[in-house]
């Protein structure tokens, strides 16, 4: 009746377990998710997730409770968390300190004092070792073998998730670097620094739309899409795009047709993320009070992932030097969007810009290149 019990108990936690667990596709907070649900499964007092990196083959801890900055690095093979690693077979310490295969160093680092433990392999499909996963401390008494077995269980369980999450990622970096390579072609010719411009306006796109308060996905979209707001100047020729002067009429009627070009490039996009690609594309000139181009939008008619690349576009082509004018300070260029609020931009980006400029501004000061001396 007991074993019933506890076995219908031990479902119900896998269930859940695995509900929570497989929807996120991010690593980083699946492993919070993961180190936080083990520690309250097994009452410990810590859980510490530890993934190995195959290069250096070194144990890094991804994630432990009360260890904000502090990485643990164990080399395989050391310390109980190595031998767990290098066996594949999970270890029950009810006295740390009594075992010769305790690593002490990770509690000097740490300064924290480990009674007793539990760590189990996390392996994939294949067997292959992905880390271990350690729970430090008992609450009331030690682990028991039946711990040791639910933490199996559930290893095996956070395996199946870590490595999803990995590939998932690599597959969203894969994704931005070939964005990054195709928006460097068409911005390559025009400024020095392209690939700090990509890089500001994706991270500046995604600040304000965090501070505008939207989802964490709808974040990452615009991210990862607005890079490509330019790619339209592919096909301007180098005597307008890299005119060290001022364009004439002419020349800036043709200029103006990059964001129809982009367009051209982007149309009929499969991926929600290339779709919005396309809008910021086609309509990152158009202005609040319907005086932009190409199209003379107005307000609400205008893609709001346009709305927030006018914004930060502007910003960065005012905050950097281009091959037609030098750089301007970062406070006078964001008195010029102050300004624009309600006529050339939309009051709502602007307001979320100005939330988000203290980080902006953060960006744009650590990426040191973005302000040359000589101007
Ligand atoms: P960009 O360099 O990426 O600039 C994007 C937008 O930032 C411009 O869109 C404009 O709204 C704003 N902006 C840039 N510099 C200034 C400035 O000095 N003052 C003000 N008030 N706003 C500025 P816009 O005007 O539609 O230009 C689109 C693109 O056309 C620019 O992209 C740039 O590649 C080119 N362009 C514009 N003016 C010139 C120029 O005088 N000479 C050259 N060579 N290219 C120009
Ligand atoms: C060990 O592996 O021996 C100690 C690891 C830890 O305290 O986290
Ligand atoms: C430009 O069209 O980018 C230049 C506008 C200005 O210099 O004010
Ligand atoms: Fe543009
Ligand atoms: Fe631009």
């Amino acid at each position: 009746m007991r074993r019933l019990q506890t076995l219908e108990r031990e479902h119900k936690i896998l269930v859940r377990f695995g509900a929570a667990v497989s929807s996120q596709t991010r690593l980083e907070p699946l492993l919070k998710l993961l180190a936080d649900e083990v520690r309250q499964l097994l009452n410990a007092q810590r859980c510490t997730v530890f993934l190995l990196d195959p290069q250096t083959q070194e144990l890094r801890s991804k994630l432990a409770h009360g260890l904000k900055a502090l990485e643990l690095r164990l080399p395989l093979g050391r310390g109980i968390i190595g031998a767990v690693a290098k066996t594949g077979r999970p270890l029950l310490i009810p006295k740390a300190y009594r075992d010769p295969r305790f690593d002490p160093s990770s509690d000097k680092k740490s300064g924290y004092r480990t009674r007793n433990l539990l760590a189990v392999p996390l392996k994939n499909r294949e067997g292959k070792i992905l880390g271990v996963f350690e729970v430090l401390n008992k609450k009331r008494g030690t682990f028991s073998r039946e711990d040791c077995g639910l933490l199996q269980l559930l290893a095996a369980i956070a395996s199946g998730a870590i490595e999803n999450a990995k590939l998932c990622e690599e597959l969203r970096d894969s994704h931005l670097e070939t964005i990054y390579r195709l928006a460097m072609i068409a911005e390559y010719r025009d400024q020095e620094d392209t690939a700090l411009h990509l890089r500001h306006i994706s991270q500046y796109a995604a600040v304000v739309a965090e501070n505008l308060g939207l989802d964490p996905g709808t974040v990452e979209e615009i991210r990862y899409a607005s890079p490509l707001h330019d790619i339209g100047k592919v096909a301007i020729p180098d005597a307008i795009l890299l005119k060290p002067g001022k364009l004439t009429e002419e020349e800036y009627a043709e200029m103006k047709k990059h964001p129809a070009y982009g367009a051209r490039i982007l149309e009929n996009a499969q991926t929600t993320l290339l779709q919005m690609a396309h809008r910021i594309a086609l309509a990152h000139h158009e202005s609040f009070d319907g005086t932009g181009y190409p199209k003379r939008l107005k307000g609400e008619e205008i893609p709001w992932e346009a709305r927030i690349v006018s914004v930060v576009d502007v910003f960065d082509a005012l905050a950097t030097r281009r091959v037609y004018k030098p750089a301007w300070e970062p406070q006078e260029a964001f008195r010029y969007i102050e300004t624009k609020a309600g006529t050339q931009f939309d009051p709502a980006a602007v307001e979320g810009f100005k939330k988000g400029f203290p980080e902006i501004l953060e960006l744009l000061r650590t990426d040191v290149i973005a302000r040359p001396a000589s101007c």
